[in-house]
């Protein structure tokens, strides 16, 4: 079906949207007003934040989020990490232990730049130590982690932000806002592309680095010798620590694909997934290159799968092999395609992104600055635009991928009871055992 657009009216506004880089003129006027405009406070009026976890990602939010608060605190099991950023931030206050950070009264909220295995620990303590959140994506280790997470952010009232900022980016908001009001007509299919992830190994164990408390760092997970390639950067291509691009990406683009099918507090019906390559022994674990294939009970299907033409971090490292896309999130319906990822957003027909939606089109949570959400939040105690239970059910729908590349066959999914239908062996992957002391009941 074609769109109805008179041809002067497409003109000039497909000429706003030339390459897909820039956006529409129409949404820019109707976001206008729309978003929470979060100003940089003075600093009698700022909170105390304290940063967990001092790597890259972790320096980066408190970057951001220096703009609305005082770092009054760090803290890493890495004292090198620890030491760069207390110097970083001001000569704030350095802790090994983040228990000696949730004691402070005088802290507000905290940043957790820890590896995907601390999250849910961190998460949980902080809240019932009276924290506020902005904690980063992939949000939990597993399914459980996530149900135990809501559940206390509820008891406790705190606000907490998932780092999928992906949520605060205009393009991919429009992308979801055109499908929803069936600009594609009725929704068929998504796909998500992620990039693939490495596959190197194997690797040695080497003696550990004097400044890092490697079994502190281990955390809940099993005790295993010091491979430099499990630690710093790279634990997420390993089960133990993560689920490889599978949830560092799919916390990104998944989470876009459950906004704009507005299951954002749901899931899929049926889950089938397989590996495409073996995996080294010795080497990383999570498998690099996938397809899983989801269904909804509205009848929507959807595929994600690993993209070859993608390195890790999301740069171009080639040309995707037959069936693959550059990565991001294509939704398909009965009158054409949106295509949208990070500074692009396209279309089967320009048309698609240049008609205005109407006044009384559904709009969705408007946020163009995912840290100055989360501290307007913070202020107004409203709900962040990736609230906890958006974090939880979009890497939900990422950890059932993995649970399915794991055991192979097609499994059925109970998204209101959040277990496998009639499937206690699959059922068993909801959780892991953790080691001890280390326990959800920290504080
Ligand atoms: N939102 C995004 O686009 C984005 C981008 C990159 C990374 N991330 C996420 O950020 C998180 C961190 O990633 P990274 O690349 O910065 O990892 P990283 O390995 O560079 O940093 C993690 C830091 O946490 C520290 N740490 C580990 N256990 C700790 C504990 N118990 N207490 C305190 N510190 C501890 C480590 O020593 C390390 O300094 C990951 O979950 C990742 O998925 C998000």
């Amino acid at each position: 079906m074609r769109h109805p657009i008179s041809r002067r009216r497409f003109l000039k506004s497909s000429a706003a949207i030339a390459a897909g880089s820039t956006l529409p003129a129409w949404f820019l006027e109707q976001s206008r007003g729309h978003a929470a405009t979060t100003k940089p406070l003075s600093p009698n009026d700022k909170p105390n934040i304290a940063l967990i976890g001092c790597g890259g990602q972790g320096r980066y939010d408190t970057t951001l989020a220096a703009q609305f608060a005082n770092v009054a605190a760090v803290c890493d099991v890495d004292s090198k990490h620890l030491e760069d950023a207390s110097k970083q931030f001001g000569g704030a206050k350095a802790y090994k232990d983040f228990r000696k950070v949730l004691e402070r009264d005088d802290i507000h909220a905290i940043i957790n730049g820890t590896p995907d295995h601390w999250h849910t620990l961190i998460n949980i303590a902080s809240m019932k130590a009276g924290k506020d959140v902005y904690s980063e994506k992939p949000l939990t280790l597993t399914i459980d982690e996530g149900k135990r997470l809501v559940e206390v952010a509820r008891e406790t009232q705190r606000i907490l932000q998932t780092g999928s900022q992906q949520r605060s980016d205009s393009r991919f908001r429009l992308a979801c806002e055109l499908v929803r009001n069936r600009r594609l007509g009725q929704l068929k299919h998504v796909i998500t592309s992620l990039p693939a992830g490495p596959r190197g190994g194997p690797f040695s164990p080497v003696p550990v680095p004097t400044e890092l408390d490697w079994d502190f760092w281990q955390g809940q997970t099993p005790v295993v010798p010091y491979v430099r390639e499990r630690c710093h950067g790279s634990f997420r291509y390993w089960w133990d620590y993560s689920g490889g691009t599978m949830t560092d990406w799919g916390a990104h683009h998944n989470d876009i694909a459950l906004w704009g099918l507005g299951l954002e507090r749901s899931g899929p019906v049926t889950i089938q997934g397989k590996p495409l390559v073996g995996m080294i022994p010795g080497g990383f674990t999570a498998s690099s290159e996938y397809r899983v294939e989801y269904s909804y009970a509205n009848g929507v299907t959807h595929t994600c799968q690993s993209n070859s033409g993608n390195g890790p971090d999301g740069s171009v490292r080639g040309t995707p092999k037959p069936g693959e896309i550059p990565h991001g999130v294509r939704f398909e319906g009965t009158s054409g395609w949106i295509f949208v990822t990070r500074g692009k957003i396209e279309a089967s027909n320009p048309a698609f992104l240049t008609e205005p939606l109407a006044a009384n089109a559904t709009r969705l949570y408007a946020s163009n600055n995912h840290m100055g959400n989360f501290f307007d939040c913070v202020r107004s105690r409203k709900q962040p635009v990736c609230d906890v239970e958006i974090g939880h059910r979009s890497v939900t729908l990422c950890h059932l991928g993995v649970i399915s590349i794991r055991l192979g066959r097609k499994r059925n999914w109970d998204p209101a009871k959040e277990q496998f239908v009639k499937d206690s062996a699959a059922d068993k992957w909801l959780a892991r055992e953790q080691r001890k002391p280390w326990t959800y009941n920290l504080s």
